[in-house]
């Protein structure tokens, strides 16, 4: 059962709700399936409960693709027709998630990156708003908030991840805690290190595969023509 349409159908029960947006968390790592499709996303839920809302469009933009376009044609025709602070990051946020040997990693098995928190809490609050995390891991939302200059209350059940929710929101609080901020672009890995090439093993499977499907490709079409 994908768990948001547990909370919509819960979500609905209260009228005043509405669903600004059904957000995709794309990340680049995790355990890779052979039975399935590899899970390399999570989803978010953003509701509002009433049309007056918290949208700091201009605090979360992402450098367009195009930033030297023009209007090429009216009255605009030959300005610069993007915004110069960039475009909308649209609904699909791709940003690593917390391995092993991210900055961030604590003992806690599920936690979610520091950059995801604030892009949610600098779009969807303000300086001096109270952020609410009722199960707050590690406490992740916790450190985004107060880094944010907002103010945070959060539950976590067990005794080890309070605590270490706890001592990451005092190094917030104190400027010391480690996070990677959402403005590092994501690793592209230099083409020319070993890791990075195509083992000649690889290539030899490959190929083999190639030229087989090519061949039974062949015979079918051959087959095709006989009849
Ligand atoms: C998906 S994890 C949250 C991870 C968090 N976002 C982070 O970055 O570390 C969910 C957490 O909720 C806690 N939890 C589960 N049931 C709870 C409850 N009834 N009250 C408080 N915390 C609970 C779990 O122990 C777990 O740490």
């Amino acid at each position: 059962m994908p768990l948001d349409f547990l909370v919509h159908n819960i979500m609905q029960s209260f009228p005043d709700l509405a669903l600004r947006n059904r957000i995709v968390w794309t990340y680049g790592h995790g355990l890779h399936c052979s039975d399935r499709l590899s899970g390399r996303h999570e989803m978010i839920l953003w509701y509002t409960k009433s049309d007056n809302y918290v949208f700091n469009l201009d605090e979360i933009r992402v450098p367009q693709k195009y930033p030297g376009k023009r209007h090429y044609k009216g009255p605009l025709k030959g300005e610069i027709s993007g915004n110069p602070l960039g475009k909308n990051p649209s609904d699909v946020w791709d940003i690593p998630n917390v391995k092993a040997n991210h900055v961030e990693k604590t003992i806690h098995p599920c936690q979610f990156p520091v950059a995801l928190a604030l892009q949610l809490v600098r779009a969807f609050t303000n300086s001096g708003h109270l952020v609410l995390d009722p199960f707050m891991g590690s406490g992740t939302t916790g450190v985004a908030a107060l880094l944010e200059g907002r103010r945070f209350v959060g539950a976590e059940i067990l005794k080890k991840y309070y605590k270490v929710a706890e001592k990451r929101c005092v190094e917030a609080i104190e400027g010391k805690v480690k996070y990677r901020s959402p403005e590092v672009a994501i690793y592209v890995p230099d083409p020319n290190t070993a890791v990075a090439k195509m083992p000649a093993q690889f290539r030899f499977t490959v190929v083999n595969k190639t030229v087989e499907r090519e061949t039974k490709c062949q015979e079918k079409r051959r087959s095709m023509h006989r009849a």
